[in-house]
């Protein structure tokens, strides 16, 4: 077999066969085909697209390039949720905490930033010394005791999708249905969670733009899922503009303290509400969306969400005097004032262009091996409805490189649509899907 041959069977536009998809992951893995070639793979891809059977081998292929974590030694239902990627979507170190204070136990291995979106991983590896690396038994053992383990890609798990990852973000590869489905769904199935919730982003912050695209992603990575004897379901929700008010990394995370004490932005708290609903009802801990959502309300009243995120971070060594102070995490040289120019309503917000304005100011990779700023990023101070007046503040940038700043500053007061009057409400769930149905609210 021949890399050659491969990408032009799928630059013409023909099927590959499972022998062709596992000879070029297994080979892309062991370092035997370069960069170049399966960057030329991934770009017919992207163009031809994959049948449904081969988003499977696909799938079936990253799983086998690594090794896949038992965790039937764990008591209990575990639950896994994934996001398709998002701006400003802190949603993983909100939910996580507060499932697993829940009693649930909450498994997760996380991406880093990719393309204009932003990863969980590089979000906690901002606080100080904390470690995503973990092994298998320390992942194991700290889901053991204390219901949450959030981890990378190490421990050989499908090192296939690490590698194409990271290559997709830098070749402009990233938003093809079968490669986002089978890099989630992958990661999923490698680790034993018995349910899994998809958060599945639709509109101009996400990957996909449209519902129906995002209703089609979703049926394909819940029926890869259920073919593997897991409970999936997927969420699809609103990615129109940033969610909640802070996009960047220490951000954030310091966003995400707010939010488990109760005082976070609303769509944030909401949609976190919503999806740690569904994993109680899932894990069979509620009987009803009524009871769930209670349940988790008490965990945030209580404090015992977050009292679980510092359980989080100290139990994979990071610094819980910057979650107990958050003044203690890195913060940006300059903070500068972006002001309206224009008086009305906020319209939209492009959450693509935002999430590339904080690339810009450093807080995402521009390349493989770049270094992000923790500390730079974006606070919108108006969102989408929110009334304006000339000269009041649309957003804070938090930079080091003030010549960076300074163009960021121009081109979001354009990013901010400024109009006459109010849209119509902003909905935070578009629909629900499931192994039998799909439901639209
Ligand atoms: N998240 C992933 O893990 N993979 C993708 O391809 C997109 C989002
Ligand atoms: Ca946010």
């Amino acid at each position: 077999m021949r890399m050659y041959n491969i990408i032009k069977k799928k630059r013409d536009g023909r099927e590959l066969s499972k022998e062709e998809i596992d000879y070029f992951v297994e080979n892309y893995v062991n370092g035997q085909i370069p960069d170049y070639q399966v960057s030329a793979l991934l770009m017919a891809i992207y163009f031809n697209k994959m049948t449904a059977r081969e988003t499977i081998d696909l799938t079936k292929s990253m799983i086998n390039s690594g090794d896949t974590v038992d965790l039937s030694k764990i008591d209990g239902i575990k639950v896994d949720k994934h996001s398709t990627g998002g701006v400003g979507d802190t949603i993983s170190l909100i939910l996580g905490p507060m499932v697993a204070a829940c009693g649930v136990p909450f498994v997760k291995m996380s991406g880093r930033g990719l393309g204009h979106t932003g990863g969980t991983l590089d979000k906690l590896e901002s606080i100080n010394n904390l470690r995503v690396e973990l092994t298998t038994e320390e992942f194991l053992s700290n889901v053991n005791k204390i219901n949450i383990a959030i981890c990378s890609q190490t421990a050989n798990i499908t090192p296939a999708d690490k590698k194409i990852y990271s290559l997709r973000d830098v070749t402009a590869t990233v938003d093809n249905l079968s490669l986002i489905a089978s890099s989630i769904m992958s990661k999923k199935l490698a680790i034993g969670s018995d349910a899994i919730i998809l958060d599945v982003k639709v509109g101009s912050g996400a990957f996909m733009k449209k519902v129906e695209d995002a209703l089609d992603l979703s049926r394909e990575m819940v029926r890869i899922g259920t073919s593997y004897g897991r409970e999936t379901i997927a969420l699809i929700s609103n990615m129109n503009e940033p969610l909640g008010k802070a996009i960047g990394n220490t951000l954030e995370v310091k966003e995400a303290i707010e939010t488990l004490k109760g005082n976070g932005p609303d769509d944030l708290y909401e949609l976190s509400l919503r999806l740690g609903t569904k994993l109680l009802l899932l894990a069979k801990k509620v009987n009803s969306e009524k009871e769930g959502r209670i349940l988790l309300e008490e965990a945030i009243k209580s404090n015992a969400a977050y009292n679980k995120l510092i359980e989080l971070v100290e139990h994979q060594g990071g610094d819980i005097e910057q979650i107990k102070n958050p003044e203690l995490l890195p913060k940006a040289n300059y903070i500068i004032e972006v002001k309206s120019k224009k008086e009305g309503y906020v319209k939209s917000i492009d959450a693509e262009r935002i999430g590339q304005c904080a690339l810009k100011l450093g807080a995402g990779r521009k390349k493989l091996d770049s270094k992000i700023d923790y500390s730079a990023g974006i606070i919108l101070n108006k969102k989408v409805n929110d009334k304006v007046m000339i000269n009041e503040t649309l957003a804070f940038l938090h930079a080091n490189n003030i010549k960076k700043a300074k163009e960021v500053e121009e081109e979001l007061k354009d990013i901010f649509d400024i109009g006459d009057k109010n849209e119509k409400c902003k909905k935070i769930v578009y629909g629900l899907v499931t192994k039998d149905r799909t439901e639209l609210y």
